[in-house]
Parts: C-alpha cells; structure tokens; sequence
C-alpha cells in the first residue's frame, strides 16, 4: 500500500463533512449516521480501523460514502437483518440511536470485507434523472440536423442515460418520449417548451467507461443500488425500472479511458447521421491533459463534420455545487451555447437556449 497513512482528526473531518453534505442535499439518515461515525473515528474506534488501510483524498473519493456504499450492499443484499430494520430501502424504520448501534454490529461482523471496499471500491453511480436533462438537448440536434444521431458517451458507468430515447418524460407540461415506457421520468420545468416536434432517431449507441457496470451482473446491479441513499425510494425504484430496460438490450460500454476512445470514435466516418458526443457528472473526474485531448479531438473533427456529417457535443456538467448546466457546441458551425441550468440530478430544468 503506498501513499501517507491519514490522521484521526483528518478522517474524521471527512465524515463531518460527508455528513453534512449527506444532511443538505438529501440524506438525513446518513447525515445522522455519519455525525456518530465521525465521532467514533476521532476516539480511533471502529470506524477509524475500517478505513484504516485507505491512502488518498478522502473528499475526492468520498471514503465515508464508500464505507456507507458497501454497508447497504449487505443490507440489500439481505447480510444485515439487523440494519435493514432501519433503512426504509428494506422497509424498515429509522431511529439514530437505535440504526447506528445495528450499523456497528455490522462493521465488525464484516470487517475485513468493509476494510477492503473503503481502500479499493469507488463510488459508482448511475442517475438516469439525467436523461430528463439530456433529451431536450438531443431533440435540439435532432431539429437542427434533420438526421439520426450516432450516439457516443463518456463515463457511462452502467449505460442507462444510453437509452434515453425508451423513457416517457415529464417535463413540466411536456409530454415526450415513449409512452409506452416502464420508466417515467419527470422534472420541473421553467422556460421556452423544448424542440417538440423533432424526433428522435438513433442510429447507434455506444459508451466508455474505465470502471464499467454491467447490467446483466447481478453483482454489478447491488452495486448501483447500494450507493443510492436508504431514504431515497424514488431514485431506487427509478433505477431498478431503468436496469429492467437496460438488460433486454445492453447498452456496448468499452472499458476504456475516455480520450483514447474519443479519438478512435471520431475517427470512423458515419455519413447520414450526427454524431453526438455526451456526458454528464464526469469532466470532472478526468485529469487536464485527458480533457485537453478530448477537446482537441473534437475540435479536429469539428473542422471536418459537414451538414451531412455533422457533430455534436452535449454536456451536463459545471463547478457549482448549486447547479450544473447543459451547454451544446454544434458542427460545422462550431458554436458553443448554454441550453440549460439545471439540477445536478436532473429534477430540475431552466431553459435558456
Ligand atoms: C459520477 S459518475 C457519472 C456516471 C453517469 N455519466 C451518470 O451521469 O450517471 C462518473 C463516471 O465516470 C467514469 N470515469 C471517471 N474517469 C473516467 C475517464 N477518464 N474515462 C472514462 N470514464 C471515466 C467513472 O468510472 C464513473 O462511472
């Protein structure tokens, strides 16, 4: 193991913060949880012995959540009947004293395997809300290209933004997408209606990911699930609806780091189609000289697409932890324009563009 040993008081000011930001952006419980952990991992107790191992920036791989992660993963996985008595996400009840006593029963039960998913297992999400987000800015390039799209994305994780096109939408008072769709997906919406009349046609879709999930692994699905938050019924039951689409067809998500894939994708010529490069929730978990790539390897491309080959890029991503945008740079023309603020989770969307 190489890299500096952290102190007690440094952990512990991770899980502060951790708790804190758990309490304000929509977890009370792990909020709650986390206070006692932090606590517990100031004395050097139990806590401070699971992550004792980890060498790195807690904040930046969220290290408290990663232990939080892998201790919901026993309780889905039903390894702890003793704890899932208290989280709503297996119908129980929670109660701080009461939860936090069973969550230690648990670390020490599970030790050695909550030892080594807090030095090695990242934080893995997937949030399909997004695609609430993203699909105003595809049908966007749908209505100024006329043609299909030729979808490619970055940090796919499990893919399920892929399948935007096979979810029914909610936008505020506007109606898309397929009505037919197990899994609907509604956001607040403030602005000019989106593109309504375009439609949408994909001609391929295709990710990367350096971490992918696979959705037909069962042990890849708790995952996904396990770092939802206990109290956030909806966003599980919206995820499980998006993997139950996701697995009749799975999306092709190449392990791979995103500018050596970008450079490869852009290389093939697709005539007839628009070519869309997306992502959402992950330039900022790409190091400058990658990001440097990508932008170079589309602009390159950018300076070859035609009306007939167009080229697109669509983005939900910023630096403000209140919101993020959605910003789109189309070829041959090349301009850059905000199409939205909106909610990092995709629940809220202001039309700019
Ligand atoms: C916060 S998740 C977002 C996942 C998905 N885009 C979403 O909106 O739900 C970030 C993803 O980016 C991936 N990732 C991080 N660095 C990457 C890189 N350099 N190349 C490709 N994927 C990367 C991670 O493995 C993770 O799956």
């Amino acid at each position: 193991m190489t890299g500096v040993a952290l102190s007690h008081a440094e952990l512990a000011d991770a899980f502060r913060a951790q708790a804190r930001g758990c309490a304000l952006t929509g977890s009370p419980i792990y909020g709650a949880l986390l206070e006692r952990a932090a606590d517990d991992v100031a004395r050097g107790g139990l806590f401070a012995d699971l992550v004792s191992s980890y060498r790195g920036v807690p904040m930046l791989d969220a290290l408290p959540l990663r232990v939080l992660g892998a201790i919901h993963a026993l309780v889905l996985g039903g390894r702890a009947p003793g704890l899932a008595a208290f989280y709503p996400s297996t119908g129980g009840r929670f109660e701080a004293e009461g939860a936090f006593r069973a969550l230690c029963e648990v670390c020490d039960a599970h030790r050695a395997e909550l030892r080594e998913a807090a030095s090695t297992q990242r934080v893995q999400t997937n949030e399909v809300q997004r695609s609430a987000v993203l699909v105003p800015g595809f049908l966007r390039i749908a209505a100024r290209t006329g043609l299909p799209l030729r979808i490619r994305e970055i940090g796919s994780s499990a893919g399920l933004n892929l399948f935007f096109d096979r979810y029914r939408y909610e936008l505020g008072p506007h109606r898309i997408g397929d009505a037919a769709s197990p899994l609907a997906l509604a956001a607040r919406w403030d602005g000019a209606p989106p593109d309504l009349e375009a439609t949408l046609r994909v001609a391929s879709r295709r990710g990367c990911d350096v971490a992918p999930l696979d959705v037909r692994d069962p042990a890849h699905r708790l995952r996904l699930e396990s770092f939802v938050w206990p109290e956030q019924l909806d966003r599980l039951a919206r995820l499980r609806a998006a993997l139950e689409v996701a697995v009749r067809a799975p999306p092709a998500i190449d392990a791979e780091p995103a500018g050596a894939w970008v450079e490869t994708q852009l290389g093939e010529r697709a005539p007839g189609a628009a070519t869309v490069l997306f992502h959402s929730v992950v330039w900022w978990y790409i190091a400058e000289p990658e990001r440097a790539r990508i932008t170079r390897a589309m602009e390159s491309a950018g300076a070859r697409a035609t009306s007939a080959a167009p080229l697109a890029w669509l983005r939900m991503e910023g630096s403000r932890l209140e919101e993020a945008e959605l910003r789109l740079r189309l070829w041959p023309e090349g301009e850059d324009a905000l199409l939205a603020r909106v909610h990092w989770h995709g629940v809220d969307v202001r039309w700019v563009g």
